[in-house]
């Protein structure tokens, strides 16, 4: 029997995913349609002998949380529980602390999987590739090719070409280590938790002789929560790289972080386009008296769409939304119950819950696509802002319950929830 386990971390995490991480959990926020966390779920509902999945994060249970997890279990037929962490502890100290759940049931193996990133996850491949290492090996981690340069901005592993052991771990080193990066997909098995033990106690240990005896309160517990902390990648990767326990799968497939609001919409593009094989339903196609349909596009068929509109490519359209006469959107996602008025063009922009944008109006971001000269790369993060304090050019992000009057423009802009706009803006964020 197999797990799963989902790092969703929670409030204080997925800051820049603001403003919309502001209204829903960003693991919820839906991608093609669906919330990041469904696509995790998804590719483990295809793993034989899979029968539960664990979400641990340090979100208060909330309504949306609680929904989407009974929703999912009827659909996949899988064991789904919400486990939360009473603070941070880490992308490992969770593991740790919720170890008797996930034992339950004697596991052979389980996955762990960050939310906070998307593709096609070859489960089935890393549990065929980690089968094959034998009962030595503890875990193994999913890679994939970056550039030299964005690998910095990872986790880095340096491999033995032959056996595929991981011999050196670096997390997002100052200096080159390899352009094989940590993808945030895991496979181990139960013995990973002998290891999490010592790492637990010694931090126990070390936290103990460093805390001052003067500074120990009468009956106030000196060992405070953050000492059950366990970093994945830098306590316990680090260490077991070269002890003959650590492995990597490297996969080709599409893989990318969701860590800002112009990843959504990238990893939007290629969640659409892994539809054409595996969910050809889910994509809109032309007909006579509908509106026209260019490359991959999502509507939800709650949504009401004007046969004059034209959509796509990478364009989603959630629950509800309006999109009327005249209208052009591609490179988009449009939330929930918004509604696009005649006429209105909306590109490489997120328009948020219940918003709406005017007639002739034109709400226009910038993408931060991979170099598609170079190999490997991946999507860029820029800094927000520039040296001179300007907000760098990205996709436009309308928060909820925006009002976007008639003809203006709205370029490379972040507008904050429940804002009635009054003119045209460029390059700013809207408070
Ligand atoms: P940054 O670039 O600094 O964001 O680091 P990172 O890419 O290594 O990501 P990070 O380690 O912050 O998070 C990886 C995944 O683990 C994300 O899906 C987080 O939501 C999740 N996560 C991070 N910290 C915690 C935590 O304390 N508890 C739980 N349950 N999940 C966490």
């Amino acid at each position: 029997m197999l797990k799963a386990i989902i790092l969703v971390g929670g409030p204080m995490k997925g800051t820049r995913f603001r403003p919309l991480s502001l209204e829903l959990p960003k693991p919820l926020f839906p991608v093609a349609g669906f919330p990041i966390i469904y696509h995790h779920i998804e590719a483990c509902s295809k793993v034989p002998d899979l029968r539960e999945i664990l979400i641990i994060g340090f979100y208060q249970p909330n309504d949306a949380l609680t929904k989407f997890i009974m929703q999912a279990q009827l659909e996949f037929q899988i064991q789904i529980r919400y486990l939360q962490e009473y603070t941070a502890l880490g992308t490992a100290g969770g593991l740790y602390h919720f170890r008797d759940q996930i034992l339950t049931g004697n596991p052979e193996m389980f996955f762990v999987m960050n939310a906070d990133v998307c593709g096609d996850f070859p489960l089935l491949d890393m549990l065929k590739f980690h089968r094959e290492r034998g009962p030595g090996a503890y875990g193994t981690i999913l890679g994939t090719e970056a550039t030299r340069q964005q690998s910095l901005t990872y986790g880095c592993m340096f491999e033995n070409k032959d056996t595929h052991e991981v011999l050196h771990y670096a997390e997002k080193p100052e200096t080159f280590v390899s352009t094989t990066i940590n993808c945030g997909i895991y496979l181990f098995t139960p013995h990973i938790f002998k290891t999490l033990e010592v790492t637990f106690k010694k931090n126990l240990e070390d936290n103990y002789n460093f805390c001052d005896i003067n500074s120990r309160v009468p009956g106030f517990d000196f060992l405070t929560p953050s000492k059950e902390v366990i970093r994945l990648e830098q306590d316990i990767f680090i260490p077991m790289a070269g002890s003959g326990k650590l492995f990597v799968y490297t996969t080709c497939r599409f893989w990318s972080q969701i860590k800002s609001a112009g990843a959504a919409v990238y990893a939007n593009r290629h969640y659409l386009a892994i539809y054409r094989d595996t969910h050809p339903e889910r994509l809109a196609k032309n007909s006579e008296g509908s509106p026209k349909i260019i490359g991959d596009v999502f509507i939800h068929p709650t949504a009401t769409v004007h046969p004059t509109a034209v959509l796509g490519p990478n364009v989603t359209i959630g629950r509800g939304v309006t999109v009327g006469e005249g209208v052009r959107v591609r490179e988009t996602i449009i939330l929930e119950g918004a509604t696009l008025q005649p006429h209105c063009c909306i590109l490489h922009s997120i328009v948020g819950w219940h918003s709406t944008v005017g007639v002739w109006s034109r709400v226009e971001g910038t993408p931060n696509d991979p170099n598609p000269n170079k190999p490997f790369a991946k999507l860029e993060i820029p800094e927000m802002f520039s040296d001179d304090g300007k907000l760098n050019p990205s996709i436009t992000v309308i928060g909820s319950n925006v009002q976007v009057p008639s003809e203006v423009i709205i370029l490379n802009s972040i507008v904050l929830p429940h804002k009635d706009l009054n003119g045209c803006y460029k390059n700013q964020i809207i408070l």
